[in-house]
C-alpha cells in the first residue's frame, strides 16, 4: 500500500441495545492489540442513541467514533435530524454522508449529499463519504459513470485543502448485505478510477491523499485479498463489524498492509 494510512470503519447500521453497544465497543478494544492501532485508524458509527455510551467506552483509545448521517443544516426547525455540532459534541469525529441505504432506501439526491458534507465538513467534522452502483447500473455498464457523478456532485465546492479530511467508501450496492463481495481486481479499476477522476476535478498530489475504502460483505476471510489491492485503502464493514472477534480480524489485515 503506498503512504496512505490504512482506515476501516464499522458501522453498526440499526443494531445493537445500548448494552450490546458498550459491550460490542469494549471488546474490540480490549481484542486489537496497540500495535494495530498505531497502524491503522478505525472508527465505529454506532446508532445515535449510544453516540455518547461509545464515545466513554473508547475515551481513552485511539478508536474513533462517527455518527451514520449528519443534516445538511445547522440547527433549527428540522425534527429528527441530527446536526454536525450535535455529532461533535457526542464525542464524533466523522460522519458517513450518503450511505446507500440513505441514497437508495430513503432517496437521498448528489445534492443534498453534498449539502451536508459540506456542512460536515465547515463543523470541523471528517467525512466518509459513499458511493456505489447499483446492480442494474453495473448490469448495464453505467458503474463508472454512475460512481463518477455522485464523486464529482458530492465534492462539489469543496476546496483541494479540505480533501485531507474526506475519504470515500466504495460500496456497490449489489454487494451490502448480500454475501456476494466485488472482486478484488474490480473494486481496485474501481478505487483506481475514482482516484483518477479526483485527478481530474483537483491534482495528482490531493488525490493521491484520499484514502479509498471498500465496503459490501467484508469478512475475515476476504479482508486480506481486498485490501491487498493498491488503491484499497481499508474498509467500511456492517454486518462483521457487530462480531468483535471478526471485525478485529479484519482490522488486522488492514493493518497489515500498512506494513507491507
Ligand atoms: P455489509 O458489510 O453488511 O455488506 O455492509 C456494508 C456496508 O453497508 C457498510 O457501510
Amino acid at each position: 500500500m503506498p503512504s496512505r494510512r490504512p482506515l476501516v470503519g464499522g458501522n453498526w447500521k440499526m443494531n445493537t441495545s445500548r448494552a450490546e453497544a458498550q459491550d460490542l465497543a469494549g471488546a474490540v478494544i480490549t481484542q486489537l492489540e496497540p500495535s494495530i492501532l498505531q497502524a491503522c485508524d478505525v472508527t465505529l458509527f454506532p446508532p445515535f442513541p449510544w453516540l455518547t455510551a461509545v464515545a466513554e467506552a473508547t475515551c481513552s483509545s485511539p478508536i474513533g467514533i462517527g455518527g451514520q448521517d449528519v443534516s445538511d443544516q445547522s440547527q433549527g426547525a428540522f425534527t429528527g435530524q441530527t446536526s454536525a455540532a450535535m455529532l461533535i459534541d457526542a464525542g464524533c469525529s466523522t460522519t458517513l454522508v450518503g450511505h446507500s441505504e440513505r441514497r437508495h432506501g430513503l432517496g437521498e439526491s448528489n445534492a443534498i449529499l453534498n449539502a451536508k458534507l459540506r456542512q460536515a465538513i465547515s463543523a470541523g467534522l471528517e467525512v466518509m463519504y459513499c458511493v456505489g452502483e447499483t446492480l442494474s447500473e453495473r448490469e448495464s455498464g453505467q458503474s463508472e459513470d454512475v460512481v463518477a457523478m455522485q464523486v464529482k456532485e458530492g465534492l462539489d465546492g469543496v476546496p483541494a485543502g479540505d480533501l485531507d479530511r474526506i475519504s470515500i467508501a466504495y460500496e456497490p450496492v449489489w454487494a451490502i448485505g448480500t454475501g456476494r463481495t466485488a472482486a478484488a481486481e474490480d473494486a481496485q479499476a474501481m478505487h483506481c478510477r475514482i482516484r483518477a477522476d479526483l485527478e481530474n476535478q483537483y491534482d495528482a498530489r490531493s488525490a493521491k491523499g484520499v484514502r479509498i475504502v471498500y465496503g459490501g460483505s467484508v469478512k475475515p476471510s476476504n479482508a486480506e485479498s481486498i485490501f491487498a489491492q493498491p488503491d484499497v485503502d481499508g474498509g467500511l464493514i456492517g454486518g462483521a463489524s457487530l462480531d468483535a472477534e471478526g471485525f478485529v480480524e479484519i482490522i488486522r489485515a488492514a493493518a497489515s498492509m500498512s506494513a507491507s
